[in-house]
């Protein structure tokens, strides 16, 4: 039948999820699929009705297509769509929502506070960096490519960092800071791809080490021993099914210089641009763009 390959939508990662759509796209029109670029900043979603589309690949970022609204809308409309539904979607949008989770399992994420921006002016930023450890990353609880995040290490550097991030969400993020190495899981059908080491000479891995900066350099395989790669992924794999997120996605985490692993955050459409990181730990294990693009179709069938 055909498929709408959403693509764009109106979040502030519109620009990465048109690569990612259009990768995708391409991938599927390459394997002989009817698919169709549908961007809902463009369309009424009554058209994958009356213009008889059967399926959605779902390759929107951020809010109003990551965060459960569109799988909301979806649902209602009984139309079959890819990755996870309404709850996963929404639990791993908002990193508050998702640390607290995989807290209360017993999952290791970094130590955190939450600010509102209605507590903005009350909080105390000596106190709150001295609290979480000196040096603190401060994060829009629901946004995603890194998008107003920024790290502080004085008092001074906190309060514009929450300026700053309270422009893009009214919930923030302070967590602490975990000097070490950064990795990150794909899940494919619920199960962990091969481990990606990612290496930035910036200070962390930031929307231009994301997308613009050809300096940042990606392990795979990740050089974690047997054992610790095994963990890592069977850590992905309980962090993502925790906050029921389904099918596919990607987990970050964070490995402190004295070995133990924070979870920083989950993605439940990570990017797919044939440079992405899924595409890349698919690759890894013999699993070409297009395989992996058909393979998540496929859950639609399930
Ligand atoms: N939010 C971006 C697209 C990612 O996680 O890959
Ligand atoms: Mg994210």
């Amino acid at each position: 039948g055909k498929v709408a390959v959403m693509l764009g939508g109106y979040s502030a990662e519109r620009e990465v999820s048109l690569k990612s759509g259009m990768a995708v796209l391409k991938a599927l029109v390459a394997r002989g699929i009817d698919a169709h670029a549908f961007d809902p900043a463009a369309h009424d979603l009554h058209e994958l009705i009356d213009e008889g589309y059967e399926r959605v690949f779902i390759a929107l970022h951020g809010r109003g297509g990551e965060d459960g609204s569109m799988q909301g809308a979806l649902d209602v409309l009984e139309m079959p769509y890819t990755g996870s539904g309404v709850l996963g979607c929404a639990l791993a949008m908002d990193k508050v929502r998702c640390k607290q989770i995989w807290h209360a399992l017993e999952l290791p994420t970094a130590p955190w506070r939450v600010v509102r921006a209605a507590e903005l002016d009350s909080v105390n930023s000596e106190e709150l960096i001295a609290e979480l450890g000196g040096r603190v990353i401060v994060k829009p609880a629901r946004e995603g490519s890194s998008i107003g995040m920024s790290i502080a290490d004085t008092g001074q550097h906190l309060e514009s960092a929450l300026k700053h991030a309270v422009q893009f969400d009214e919930h923030v993020l302070v967590e602490k800071w975990i000097e070490g190495k950064e990795y990150t899981v794909a899940l494919l059908d619920n199960n962990a791809l091969p481990v990606i080491r990612l290496e930035t000479p910036h200070e962390f891995y930031d929307f231009e080490a994301k997308y613009q900066a050809n300096d940042t350099l990606y392990h795979c395989p990740s050089g974690l021993n047997e054992q610790d790669e095994t963990y890592l992924k069977t850590l992905a794999e309980e962090a993502f099914k925790a906050i029921d997120a389904k099918g596919w996605g990607r987990i970050d985490v964070m490995r402190a210089k004295e070995g133990n692993w924070y979870l920083l955050e989950a993605n439940t459409v990570p990017g797919m641009t044939e440079k992405s990181l899924v595409p890349m730990a698919a690759k890894a294990s013999g699993i070409d763009f297009g395989e992996l693009v058909q393979r998540i179709l496929a859950q639609t069938l399930e």
